[in-house]
């Protein structure tokens, strides 16, 4: 469900990102208290066209929480462009709830962030509370920017360096300029990845890795820790930005000729036919326009629903880890049905 929110704040944070912040409601402030690492849905309407993005939350859960968001501008992006171009303190923004399980609840422990340009943005919430509310915490940061002045958050991640020296450390590799000293420079790719990591920690003593950014350093991110016999369980991973094609659909099984959804959203259930190549979430907004969804891509994880019953089969899927899935969880805008019947649950 979206809430009007206004703007309190805008931050240029480069020469293409800024940090917005909005004012929540003292009714509202229970809804929007979010775990380190979450995101929140923006909506607008241009044209009678509506256009959702996720954005992550870049500010630590303690104290009076903070929505702030961090938004860099993408090529042909429709929000981001509108963020950046026209948005003004004051405006209004349509704006969910936070969600999202790229997060960490603040425990003791050694912990590791490689992250790509924008993927900063929900690490830095994740390192920031962790630090502050967990003593016995650590956190190495590995971090790969095209150039100093192109790099989100530079000033506070400096500042987590100088408070927290014995338990904050930070790598970044800066892939436009020339090697610093001590620094990496280049991509931070598989291959960089493992060399650099054993050289840094203990690898084996890490107890969550978090690695957020583009596709491909994601990916080559996670190659590396599981070369480096990393469990599957200790990697968490959130993708950004997906070049098309970067990886293909799961090829299509056998479709039923007719198949129903059966859906049960804010405790209310109905029951409507899935056309013809469609999704089962444009299934139920065809018919329950308040369905959560934002990139319908596979990325953000929106529009997570549990599987009650029947078969699906997903084209893509870039947010649910794999024990959600084992668990039953689906994307609804990634499934098709195999079975006749298929019974979501957006609630659970
Ligand atoms: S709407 Fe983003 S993963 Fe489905």
């Amino acid at each position: 469900m979206f809430h009007p929110l206004q703007v309190r704040e805008i931050e240029r944070l480069t020469d293409d990102a800024v940090a917005v912040t909005f004012t929540v409601p003292p009714e509202l402030r229970t809804a929007f208290r979010h775990t380190p690492g979450q995101h929140i849905a923006l909506r607008r309407t241009v044209d009678g066209q509506e256009i959702r993005r996720t954005y992550s939350i870049c500010t630590p859960a303690t104290g009076e929480p903070v929505l702030r968001v961090g938004i860099r501008l993408v090529e042909d992006g429709a929000f981001s462009t509108y963020a950046l171009k026209e948005l003004a303190v004051g405006d209004t923004v349509d704006v969910m709830a936070p969600a999202g399980r790229f997060t960490l609840e603040p425990r003791p422990g050694q912990f590791a962030g490689i992250v790509g340009g924008s993927g900063i943005t929900p690490v830095l919430s994740i390192v920031t509370t962790l630090l502050a509310r967990q003593p016995d915490a650590r956190f190495c940061l590995i971090r790969s920017d095209r150039t100093a002045a192109s790099t989100m958050f530079l000033e506070e991640v400096a500042d987590l360096k100088d408070h927290y020296p014995e338990r904050f450390q930070l790598i970044h590799a800066l892939s436009r300029e020339e090697q610093q000293a001590g620094l990496p420079s280049g991509r931070l790719d598989e291959q960089r990845l493992l060399t650099l990591l054993p050289a840094l920690l203990q690898v084996a003593s890490v107890d969550g890795w978090f690695l957020c950014g583009p596709f491909g350093l994601v990916q080559g991110a996670e190659r590396a820790l599981r070369a480096l016999k990393v469990p599957r369980g200790r990697i968490h991973e959130e993708i950004f930005h997906i070049d098309n094609g970067a990886a293909a659909p799961v090829p299509a099984a056998t479709a039923p000729a007719h198949s129903t959804v059966t859906a049960t959203l804010d405790g209310r259930s109905g029951n409507w036919p899935v056309h013809d190549g469609e999704s089962l979430l444009e299934a139920v907004l065809r018919n329950r326009p308040d369905a959560p969804y934002a990139c319908k891509g596979g990325v953000c994880g929106t529009c997570r629903a549990f599987l009650v019953s029947g078969e699906i089969r997903m084209d893509r899927n870039f947010a649910l880890e794999s024990d959600e899935v084992d668990a039953g969880y689906v994307l609804a805008c990634q499934s098709h049905p195999v079975t006749e019947k298929v019974e979501l649950d957006f609630d659970r």
